[in-house]
This record gives C-alpha cells, sequence and structure tokens, in this order.
C-alpha cells in the first residue's frame, strides 16, 4: 500500500469535510419537471410496456427505484461499517490502514444519515430485503476474510459511483439528489483508492485459485446490488396490472441496461489483476451480461 497516498487521502478527510446537514439544500422539495432517476436506468427502460405509462407513473417507477437504490446502498454501507469496526480492533494503533478506516467509518455513518433524511424527501417506503439478501449479507460480513470483503466493497462502491455520477449529471435531477451524490462521489473517491491500493497487495500474491475465488466474490456482490433494485412491488405501486409478469420482464431487462451503463469501472479492475479465466469468464458472460 502506498502509505503517502493515504496519509494524503486522511488529510483532505480531516481538512476538507463534506458535511451533508449543510452542503445538501434539504429545503428543497421536488419541483414538477424534476426527474428522480435518468430513464436509462429505470427497470422498464426500453421495453415496449414503458412507451405506454403516462408521464406521472413514468416519474413514480423512477421515484420508488430511486428510494430502492438509496435504501439499498444505506443497508451496504451499514454492513460494510459492520465488517470495518471489526477489523480496526485486529489493526495497531497507529497503523495507516487503522487511520484511514476510522476515517471512512465516519463518512460512511454520515452517508447513512444522509440517505435516510433524501428518502423521507422523496416520500419514499423502501422495499425491505428479500431473506435471501439480508442471510447473504449477514452472512457473508460475519464470515469471509478481509481480503474478500474489501474485494466485495469496493466492487459495490464503483457500481454505485457510476449510478450516482450518471443520476448526477442528468438534466433537471431534483437538486437535493443531485448535491446527495456530489458529496457521496467525492468521498468515495477516496474509498476506492485507499481499497484498490489495499487490494494490489493481496491481488499480487494470489494464485490461479484465490484470484478465480476473489472474481466469483465482486460478480456475486454485482448480483446482490442489481437483484436489490427490481421490485415488483413497486409495479404494484404505479398501478402495473400483472406485476408478476412485468417483473419477470423488467428484471431480464434491467440485467442488460445495468450491464451497459455500469459495470465498466470493475470489469476494468478485475482484468487488472486476472480475475477473468476460463473458471470465470463464462459466469461473468452469462450471469452479468458483460463481454470478457
Ligand atoms: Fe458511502
Ligand atoms: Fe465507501
Amino acid at each position: 500500500m502506498d502509505v503517502n497516498e493515504v496519509e494524503r487521502l486522511i488529510k483532505i478527510s480531516r481538512e476538507r469535510p463534506l458535511n451533508p446537514d449543510t452542503f445538501i439544500p434539504w429545503q428543497l422539495g421536488p419541483e414538477s419537471g424534476d426527474i428522480f432517476l435518468p430513464d436509462f436506468l429505470t427497470s422498464l427502460y426500453g421495453l415496449e410496456i414503458y412507451n405506454t405509462l403516462s408521464p406521472f407513473q413514468q416519474s413514480e417507477l423512477a421515484r420508488h427505484e430511486m428510494v430502492q437504490v438509496i435504501a439499498s446502498y444505506a443497508w451496504g454501507e451499514c454492513l460494510f461499517c459492520l465488517f470495518m469496526t471489526r477489523h480496526i480492533l485486529t489493526l495497531p494503533f497507529d497503523s495507516v490502514e487503522r487511520r484511514f478506516l476510522l476515517r471512512e467509518l465516519i463518512e460512511e455513518f454520515k452517508h447513512q444519515e444522509m440517505f435516510g433524511q433524501a428518502i423521507a424527501k422523496l416520500g419514499g417506503q423502501p422495499v425491505p430485503q428479500s431473506r435471501l439478501h439480508k442471510f447473504l449479507g449477514t452472512f457473508s460480513n460475519k464470515y469471509l476474510p478481509a481480503d474478500y470483503l474489501f474485494m466485495g466493497s469496493v466492487s459495490v462502491e464503483l457500481v454505485t459511483d457510476v449510478y450516482g455520477t450518471h443520476a448526477r449529471k442528468s438534466e433537471h435531477i431534483y437538486p437535493l439528489l443531485k448535491k446527495m451524490f456530489d458529496l457521496h462521489t467525492i468521498e468515495e473517491a477516496r474509498h476506492i483508492i485507499f481499497t484498490k491500493s489495499l487490494l494490489k497487495i493481496y491481488a499480487a500474491r494470489a494464485g490461479y485459485i484465490k484470484r478465480t475465488l476473489y472474481s466469483y466474490v465482486i460478480l456475486g456482490n454485482i448480483l446482490f446490488v442489481r437483484t436489490m433494485y427490481v421490485k415488483k412491488e413497486i409495479y404494484q405501486r404505479i398501478g402495473l396490472e400483472n406485476p408478476d409478469k412485468v417483473f419477470k420482464l423488467a428484471a431480464k431487462n434491467f440485467k442488460q441496461n445495468f450491464s451497459e451503463n455500469c459495470l465498466a469501472g470493475i470489469v476494468e479492475f478485475v482484468n487488472s489483476w486476472g480475475g477473468f479465466n476460463r473458471a470465470t469468464r463464462w459466469a461473468w458472460r452469462w450471469i452479468l451480461d458483460v463481454k470478457v
């Protein structure tokens, strides 16, 4: 790990902290014409059914799905904070890794509070995680070794960062969401730099089997995130008939949209340490629909 680089990240975090309470215009409610999520990131975009929705239904779909995205981040970050808290207990007091992780914990707790407030401003009612998500999330958090958890976290951070960037760069995005993603992108950029530099050491030491396992952990994390956004309940809420059928179409459609728009960064990362091989490539193609 590049110690000087991590010291620089700690310094920025200390000297230029961003406070969500003042950085985000919480007083602003959404105005008519504000959008909540770019259309191409909604689960129904590209399907025939999307064109049959009224503008109000399209906007409601985007609002509910944005709430789902934010709630999923908050949940994932909370789980990661649990892990980091346990992990820093194993590190010496003066280690640069421990000091950085403390800054990351502080920032991640602020993010979770910010996400909760944003959901309230959106009038959101997040659909809870499925039992399988809950089980996999808590089980892997508790029992996987640290290197696997860092691999998982950087993959989720890279994917969610792309999502936030698409949202904050969209024209007419609800200004509160824009500022929320601005803040998140700035702070997550530091987490990503740190984790990548930490993982370089793990990946350099890893042989074929370990690289294969790392690749599968990342793939699993991405699949985990992707399946948290698309929810049958949302189609019921916006008044669609036959939500079961819509859900099936949407899941397939979103897999493709997600692969086209969100996975370039993570594919590049996995490629950089040789995570694509005979044992993994087929799964990435089949499960995540990426061309590797
Ligand atoms: Fe965060
Ligand atoms: Fe983070």
